[in-house]
């Protein structure tokens, strides 16, 4: 941490040896000279962003960090561009830049600039730094913490990846004033998640203040990246490459990756599908008997209340179920589900009746959302 700073940074620390990073939050980091050039070592840097994203922040991000070599790429938008072409765009600049080890790559945006540029940073040359700058909630809340990079192959999404940490993660939590209000939501849909994977206490916080949130109130939006980061660092420190507890993580998206492969990836965002998993993930913890019928209508309204999707809309059960069985979780051929005994207390079985399964799948698809 730089010293004679003059207003204090939220910081958290993802513990992970020599592998350890501070994950800073804060509003207007992005014009905090100080701050960016203490965790930014490289002096040659390969900043990663899309069109949408550049010309709101690069200007600032650009003037905060020199002097040093800058080289910008800026990919088209969306998560098609989450492709092996794309990785290989960054990668070509970095070569022809003569960029060496010695050099950082930084992703300014959401997940996917962040999944992108992070798998660049793995693989050039075996490994080079990494710095997040995460734009999106979802990105502050989830994707840029914890090492997960990737791009998506034709087959499946995220199939082809890495982990690699980063070396810091740079929130400035006043980035969210220009994300349109469709990805504000679904970025809530991963803060929903954490609170009803571990946290009951967060869980009914958010019941409290979920229209701060929706408005953009900043010092909510402040405290559930916080307590985001919070859980999921202390999660990644003890479960780096997801052997157990980190894949509760996953709570709803093995129903939500369903959803989203079963629609090509084109009509729902991840949130979205995350937000109707968690709901579908309740009322299959419910068909099971560990979760009361009052904490399964506790998920499904404040899923509805924050704009989110409950319902996987007209794909049908048989379809979700075909690419459910996809999942990088299926294990023998079974597929392995993170369940709910209560709320703020997920655990992953494969140990369930298959009916329940299909009651749950016939009850939440094959209709209009
Ligand atoms: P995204 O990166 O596509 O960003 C969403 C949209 O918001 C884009 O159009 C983007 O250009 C725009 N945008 C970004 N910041 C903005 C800002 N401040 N103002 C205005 N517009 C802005 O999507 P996302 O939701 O951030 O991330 C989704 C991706 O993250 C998926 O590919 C998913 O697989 C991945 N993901 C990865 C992890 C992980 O652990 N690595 C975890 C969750 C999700
Ligand atoms: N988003 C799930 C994970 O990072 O493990």
């Amino acid at each position: 941490m730089s010293r004679g700073r003059r207003r204090h940074v939220h910081t958290l620390n993802v513990e992970l040896r020599s592998r350890s990073y501070p994950i800073l939050i804060d509003a207007g980091l992005l014009e905090r000279t100080a701050v960016l050039n203490s965790h930014v070592a490289a002096r040659d840097v390969l900043i990663v962003s899309n069109t949408t994203v550049a010309p709101l922040y690069l200007p600032a991000l650009s003037a905060a960090l020199t002097p040093r070599r800058l080289v910008p790429v800026i990919l088209p938008d969306g998560e098609a561009h989450k492709t092996l072409g794309n990785l290989s765009r960054i990668l070509d600049v970095l070569v022809a830049n003569r960029f060496g080890r010695d050099c950082a790559v930084l992703a300014l945006g959401g997940g996917v600039v962040g999944d992108l540029a992070g798998f660049a940073a793995a693989s050039y040359q075996r490994g080079v730094a990494f710095v997040q700058v995460p734009t999106t909630l979802l990105a502050q809340v989830d994707s840029a913490v914890g090492g997960k990079t990737g791009v998506n192959h034709p087959g499946g999404k995220n199939l082809i990846g890495a982990f690699h940490q980063p070396d810091a993660v740079i929130i400035d939590t006043r980035t969210l004033t220009t994300l349109p209000a469709r990805e504000l939501r679904a970025g809530l849909a991963e803060v929903i998640k954490y609170g009803l994977m571990g946290d009951a206490v967060l869980f009914a916080w958010l019941e409290g203040h979920l229209d701060a949130l929706l408005a953009g109130e900043p010092q909510a939006l402040a405290h559930v990246i916080r307590r985001s980061c919070e859980i999921k660092a202390a999660i990644v420190g003890r479960d780096e490459r997801e052997q157990g507890e980190r894949a509760l993580l996953n709570l709803g998206h093995t129903f939500g990756h369903a959803i989203e492969s079963a629609t090509a990836y084109k009509e729902w965002l991840h949130g979205e599908a995350v937000g109707a998993g968690l709901v579908m993930a309740a009322a299959m913890s419910q068909a099971c008997g560990y979760l009361s019928a009052a904490d399964a209508a506790r998920v499904r309204q404040l899923v509805e209340r924050a704009g989110l999707p409950a319902h996987a809309g007209d794909v049908g059960s048989q379809t979700l179920r075909e690419h459910m069985a996809l999942d990088k979780k299926v294990k023998g051929g079974r597929i392995r589900l993170v369940l709910l005994r209560g709320i703020g207390s997920a655990f992953m079985t494969d140990d369930y009746p298959d009916e329940a399964l299909q009651s749950t799948l016939a009850a939440y698809s094959g209709a209009p959302r």
